[in-house]
């Protein structure tokens, strides 16, 4: 495949890059007013992610509004849980919720699920990626997603969000048989879902495990790396991210794995990860998401400083974690445009 801008691939390979590339987790949403549009016009963010063409739309949107150097496709990471047998609804202010969790081994048949077409369920995202590649015309690189094992689990034995995931944590250990059984099957079904996104036209795909940072070292090597490893092993036909937010103690285990790309969260500094890391993996993040509630000033200063604290090509630059939805765009851009300005040492 041939880009025009192909930045994002060359980081995240390793090769020679010009300038640092930059896109922002999150970027396909509320803080456009022109996602806000699109949203508006159906019934719901649900809608908004079972329409294909409606979601390559705001999928395209920060490539044409903002200039990032990668599109991100427009879904998220609970349409697994919900092919597997269970539907999340998304409340206005509170965030996701299912009517029904996992409790006993009985309700693995019927809320997870592993023998049904992936291809054929999720068909919705598929289409939806088809459908942005053509729109996005070779601009930039496309990246597909999906939730690690571990932060599907949380949320299908929790059935919402949580400070403390302290249910999904309760299972680790009163029934560990139960939670290694349930982090198999999400695993399976993510590992075809992401082949599948790879075969519509992802032309990189990221992981995220934003809970990682809620278990022990020991805890997140038995229920989570082991899990991601076996994803990042079984994908190997485009560059993969793995971003395990808060893992600070298991970032050495990470940079073992079969990845190209780690994400890095603002908790982390940049120096100290690259030293555990080594040249062989590139790093992605990692500006604080509430730093670009300041000035535009000190948006540039924050950025540049950041960019010299590099002090490797192997960079692809991004927040610590998804933009937040009432962030001035401009400031946005901003950013974007203090990477695209700044000149490589290396
Ligand atoms: O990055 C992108 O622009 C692509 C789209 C994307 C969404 N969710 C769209 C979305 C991606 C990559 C996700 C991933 C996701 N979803 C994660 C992992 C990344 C992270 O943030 O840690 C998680 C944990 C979820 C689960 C989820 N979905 C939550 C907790 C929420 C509610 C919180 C919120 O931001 O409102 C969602 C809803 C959601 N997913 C929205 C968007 C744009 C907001 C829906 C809306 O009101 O339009």
């Amino acid at each position: 495949m041939k880009f025009e801008n192909d930045l994002i691939i060359r980081a995240a390979q390793g090769e020679v890059i010009e300038r640092y590339p930059v896109w922002l987790m999150r970027q396909a949403g509320r803080i456009l007013p022109e996602y806000r549009k699109v949203r508006a016009s159906l019934s719901g963010f649900k809608e908004l992610v079972e329409t294909p063409e409606s979601a390559a739309e705001v999928t395209v949107q920060p490539v044409d509004l903002l200039g990032v150097d990668a599109a991100i496709i427009f879904s998220d990471i609970l349409v697994v849980p919900e092919a597997m047998g269970l539907s999340y609804e998304l409340i206005e202010k509170k965030g996701p919720w299912f009517e029904n969790t996992i409790k006993s081994m009985d309700d693995l048949e019927k809320y997870a699920q592993t023998n049904f077409d992936v291809e054929d369920r999720l068909s919705y995202v598929l289409e939806a990626i088809k459908i942005a590649n053509k729109e996005i015309g070779g601009r930039v690189p496309l990246i597909g997603f999906a939730g690690a094992p571990w932060t599907i689990f949380c949320y299908m034995i929790e059935g919402q969000g949580s400070k403390t995931f302290s249910k999904a944590r309760n299972i680790l250990y009163t029934n560990p048989t139960l939670a290694h059984e349930l982090l198999t099957r999400i695993t399976d079904i993510t590992i075809q879902y992401l082949k599948a996104q790879i075969e519509a036209g992802a032309h990189l795909v990221q992981v995220f495990d934003s809970w990682a940072g809620i278990l022990g070292k020991e805890q997140y090597a038995e229920f989570g790396l082991r899990y991601l490893d076996r994803i990042a092993k079984a994908i190997n036909q485009v560059p993969v991210t793995l971003f395990a937010k808060g893992a600070y103690n298991s970032v050495a285990d990470l940079a073992a794995m079969d990845c190209q790309t780690i994400g890095v969260d603002w908790n982390m500094q940049m120096k100290d990860i690259r030293e555990v890391v080594g040249e062989s993996r590139t790093l992605q993040g990692n500006l604080d998401p509430c730093a670009l509630y300041s000035s535009h000033s000190e948006v540039e200063a924050m950025t540049n400083n950041m960019l010299d604290s590099f002090k490797s090509r192997r960079h692809i630059v991004n927040l610590g974690h998804g933009v937040y939805p009432d962030v001035d765009p401009e400031k946005v851009k901003t950013f974007i445009k203090t990477v695209k300005n700044y000149e490589i040492q290396y």
